[in-house]
């Protein structure tokens, strides 16, 4: 059992939304093995085509839609409740985190549930679909805001996510494949700091020599090993 007055900081990516029926992007069955991130995922692909790239996150809106939230993110919301600090910061743009009732979610690659105006700078949430109309702003599209190959992160994301791996107790990481940077420095912070740091994942990473404990397993599995007591079995 873990002390509960320590802080908690999930680390998550793909893996995570696996049990929810979201396919990870460089796995069997990947997004990026079956869709070339080039005419998909990046500004220039979206100046070049933007309905072409508007419909494949049209399609993924749909597919996310339909999943729900797995056991794994039910502990980790519930952790919430028994934790006095619990802090989520995700690769993931899918929302599921926040469905399964996470408060504190730092979402390091943005969101495919958030519209963005570039000329603007106006973001909106919850907008209906299909979008009736896909331009914000004159000629201009809007934007998932997510964060594509070679995008920036935001730098107050980073900054937040930074001061929550110096502050973490236990630091959680769970289904990414550690390769894709900035993301992938940021549990070395937590390293430095002396968190007591967990890798979960299936398969080996990167960075999984420099993690103190390891579950190759599925996520969900592993955090019900880990927090029995939030497992609800
Ligand atoms: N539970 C836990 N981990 C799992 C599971 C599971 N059930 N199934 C697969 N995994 C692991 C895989 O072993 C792999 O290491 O999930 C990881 C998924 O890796 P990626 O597909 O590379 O996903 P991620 O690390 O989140 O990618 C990072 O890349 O394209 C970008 O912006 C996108 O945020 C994404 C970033």
């Amino acid at each position: 059992m873990m002390d509960h007055e320590q802080h908690l900081v999930f680390f998550t990516g793909a893996g995570m939304s696996v049990e929810s029926g979201i396919p990870t992007y460089r796995g069997t069955g990947g997004v990026w093995k079956e869709y070339n991130y080039r005419e998909y995922a990046c500004q220039e692909a979206f100046e070049r085509d933007p309905e072409k790239v508007w419909d494949f996150h049209d399609r993924r809106r749909e597919k996310i839609a339909g999943c729900q939230p797995n056991r794994g993110h039910d502990i980790i919301a519930r952790a919430e409740k028994v934790f006095s600090r619990v802090t989520v910061i995700t690769q993931n743009i899918d929302g599921l985190h926040q469905r399964a009732g996470s408060t504190k979610v730092i979402e390091l690659h943005g969101s495919i549930w958030r519209l963005y105006c570039p000329p603007t700078g106006r973001l909106v949430e919850n907008f209906e679909l299909p979008l009736k109309n896909r331009r914000c702003h004159g000629e201009h599209y809007w934007r998932p805001d997510i964060v594509w190959f070679g995008d920036p992160l935001r730098e107050e994301t980073i900054n937040e996510a930074v001061a929550a791996m110096e502050a973490a107790d236990v630091f959680i990481s769970i289904g990414t494949s550690a390769v894709v940077y900035p993301a992938a420095h940021l549990p070395l912070i937590a390293m430095r700091h002396g968190a007591r740091t967990i890798e979960i994942n299936p398969e080996e990473t990167p960075l999984s020599s420099q993690y103190r404990e390891i579950y190759r397993q599925p996520a969900s599995k592993a955090l019900a090993e880990l927090f029995p007591e939030l497992s609800g079995a």
